[in-house]
């Protein structure tokens, strides 16, 4: 299937049919890598223990697999929120306990400040206003509650890679085209801030990926065939790319970084 032909995944392009279940195989093989989980693990403890009986808010909450590990370090009652409703069946397959209610960001359906804490993550990169669902964030959190946001800087971890790959520009105008905010990772500060919030603190976990990963995380494979679809593009790029990162997959070695942001703020108390 070329890429140009399938649909938006945000992870580059698939077959339609496959969709669902790409993703969610997408989404389960990035919870695994190493500074992915150790982002999770910080982004839960920075949302701190829920007060009394009110709940927390997972924002985009995906497969719900982090549904189930916030809820054991919490003791809360979580709610999650997504706009996919095969993310939502995925949710409530595996986190029966919770919540969950297809919401979009930027109307998330519930009164002011009525969770402890609200996390967020991975969901501001494919938002074209990032600003709206932080604000959002904002609103639905009680007063002196953390809203925490967990984003990777894809156009910096595809500035990583091998100059084969980054030389032409291709490969950052195809992270570009993918995600409608490439660098949300760091991004996530300054949006914390400029919604009014405060004691904004912010850290960085960094994955070393090898060429497997790499090509799930940035489609690299996805992209060859796209640039190769590109008018004016050079005979050759796709063969040199594609026998270059089979050479790379039977080995280990680092091919790129993806940089995982982690930032929390508290609304203000008054
Ligand atoms: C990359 S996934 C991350 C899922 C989960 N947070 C995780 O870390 O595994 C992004 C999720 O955000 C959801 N999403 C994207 N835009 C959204 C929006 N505007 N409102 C609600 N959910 C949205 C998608 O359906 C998807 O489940």
């Amino acid at each position: 299937m070329p890429a140009s032909s399938g649909a938006h995944s945000g992870f580059g392009r698939v077959d339609e049919a496959d969709r669902p279940a790409v993703l969610i195989g997408c989404l389960d093989g990035f919870a695994c890598l190493p500074a992915v989980q150790a982002a999770k693990q910080r982004s839960f403890a920075v949302a701190g223990k829920a007060v009394g009986r009110e709940p927390v808010l997972d924002v985009g909450c995906g497969t719900g697999t982090d549904l189930v590990l916030w809820a054991r370090q919490c003791g809360a009652r979580l709610v999650g929120v997504d706009l996919s409703h095969q993310m939502l069946t995925e949710a409530r397959a595996r986190a029966g306990n919770c919540s969950v209610i297809q919401a979009h960001s930027h109307h998330l359906p519930f009164r002011d400040g009525v969770f402890s804490a609200v996390r967020c993550e991975r969901l501001l990169l494919h938002d074209t206003d990032p600003a709206a669902a932080v604000a959002e964030m904002a609103r639905v959190v009680r007063p002196g509650g953390r809203v925490v946001l967990v984003e990777p800087d894809m156009e910096e971890a595809a500035a990583t890679c091998p100059a084969l790959y980054t030389e032409s520009g291709v490969l950052t105008a195809w992270v570009r085209r993918s995600f409608a905010q490439p660098r949300s990772g760091s991004a996530v500060h300054r949006l914390l801030r400029e919604r009014g919030l405060v004691s904004v603190r912010s850290e960085v976990h960094r994955e070393r990926c090898d060429a497997g990963t790499a090509d799930t995380v940035l489609q690299l494979r996805a992209c060859a065939l796209w640039a190769h679809e590109s008018p004016g593009a050079p005979p050759g790029r796709l063969r040199r790319w594609l026998s270059d990162l089979h050479e790379r997959e039977t080995g280990s070695a680092p091919f790129c970084t993806v940089p995982i942001h982690v930032a929390s703020a508290s609304r203000p108390t008054s």
